[in-house]
């Protein structure tokens, strides 16, 4: 399911950009985020619950919350594209409400079942689906008080890529990246635990800002500066050989975080009346990155889960391949999709397609050469 869920997120993302152009920008926008990258989280999180609980692996039935999250998002898309239709997309809400609903549920079930506590990532999930429920409710609201659509929609968008998609990244980001160069991060959980209140806070305060009174958004890109800087100063002292490299994971998940930071400068330099676009740079910078760097460490494991041996290896080897070129793309790309130049979103897209093409190719020889092995 987990491999499925990032070949279609993949494929999606590289569709929706070159639909793009032509598109209503909520349509695709949300064929991206809510059909996309929604599911894949769902999925990913099912994925790393029971291993940040020391539980036992997720169940079959589990798997039907990311396709409910996935039906939820595709709702939205197709009222989008046909001119918004408004029972459509609450219909989608409603239904990826209850997919958050069941997946947060599920955590907590699985965080009172373990013994001892759970590793602090958890707590950074938690707050990311509680920030997506809130951000379906606000844009629920829109239907009984219509007058602060507006207002609501501010928060809808903030709450969901700063507090959905950016908790999920960042918490994730900080326990994968030792993961990927092999070598541990000894801070890396007493600094989720501390930062995650400054998170969560700042991106509150971004929303609400964004929302209603724009002060309260300076205050909490303070805030989030604060987590992102520690976790970059630190990833720089450890990690800076493999992070300036040209093959490997690190440059693009080094890049989406970087893609994150710049997102929200972007999105302080357009309240303050920049004619910039920061949605862009989110997809562009982070987002892309974000998701063709995690696949290129997690896809060997979620192909082919258990022991790790040479198949894992020279897979993980094949994906990451030309990532540090990637990466300077994406944030060629980013800066000019920012900056409202429609060749910087086409350039980010043709890199996904030869990030999603090299890893369709390497599937071939990896598994030619497991059955050779056998
Ligand atoms: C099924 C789930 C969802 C529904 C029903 C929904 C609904 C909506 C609606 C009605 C709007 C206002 C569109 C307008 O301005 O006319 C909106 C805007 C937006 N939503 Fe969602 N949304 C969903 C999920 C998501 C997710 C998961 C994300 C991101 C992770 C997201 C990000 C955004 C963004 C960025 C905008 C602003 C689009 C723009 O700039 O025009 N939404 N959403």
């Amino acid at each position: 399911m987990l491999p499925a869920l990032v070949f279609l997120a993949l494929a999606v993302f590289a569709g929706a950009l070159l639909w793009s152009p032509h598109a209503g920008r909520a349509a695709y926008l949300h064929l991206m985020l809510a059909t996309g990258a929604m599911p894949l989280i769902f999925g990913a999180m099912s994925h790393f619950i029971p291993v940040l609980t020391r539980t036992r692996e997720a169940g079959r039935g589990i798997g039907i919350i990311p396709v409910a999250a996935l039906a939820g998002g595709a709702l939205a898309v197709a009222a989008f594209s046909l001119g918004g239709i408004n029972w459509g997309w609450r219909a989608g809400a409603v239904l990826a409400m209850a997919s958050v609903l069941a997946l947060f549920v599920w955590s907590r079930k699985r965080r009172a079942a373990m013994l001892g506590n759970p590793h602090p990532c958890l707590g950074w999930y938690e707050a990311a689906l509680a920030c997506l429920f809130a951000a379906l409710l606000a844009i629920l609201a829109t239907g009984v008080w219509p007058q602060y659509f507006p207002g609501l929609r501010h928060l809808h968008l903030h709450l969901n890529t700063l507090g959905f998609i950016g908790l999920t990244a960042v918490g994730t980001l900080a326990v994968l990246m030792p993961t990927v160069t092999g070598r541990p991060d000894a801070g890396a959980a007493q600094r989720l635990r501390r930062d995650l209140p400054w998170a969560l806070g700042g991106t509150l305060l971004i929303a609400l800002g964004a929302a209603w009174l724009a002060p309260l958004a300076w205050l909490g890109l303070i805030a989030w500066a604060v987590a992102l800087a520690r976790m970059g100063a630190a990833w720089l002292q450890l990690y800076r050989a493999e992070i300036i490299s040209l093959h490997g994971a690190a440059p693009l998940l080094a890049m989406a975080t970087a893609g994150f930071a710049l997102c929200l400068l972007a999105g302080a330099a357009a309240t303050a009346g920049a004619a910039l676009d920061p949605a862009a740079v989110f997809i562009a910078g982070f987002l892309l990155p974000l998701v063709s760097g995690a696949a290129s460490q997690l896809l060997p494991v979620w192909l082919k889960p258990g022991v790790q041996n040479a198949w894992h290896g020279d897979m993980r080897r094949r994906l990451g391949r030309y990532n540090g070129v990637r990466a300077l793309l994406f944030f060629t790309g980013s800066i000019a999709a920012g900056l409202k130049q429609e060749w910087g979103l086409l350039l980010s897209a043709a890199t996904l397609a030869w990030f999603l093409l090299q890893a369709a190719a390497s599937l071939i020889p990896a598994r030619r050469g497991e059955k050779s092995r056998r």
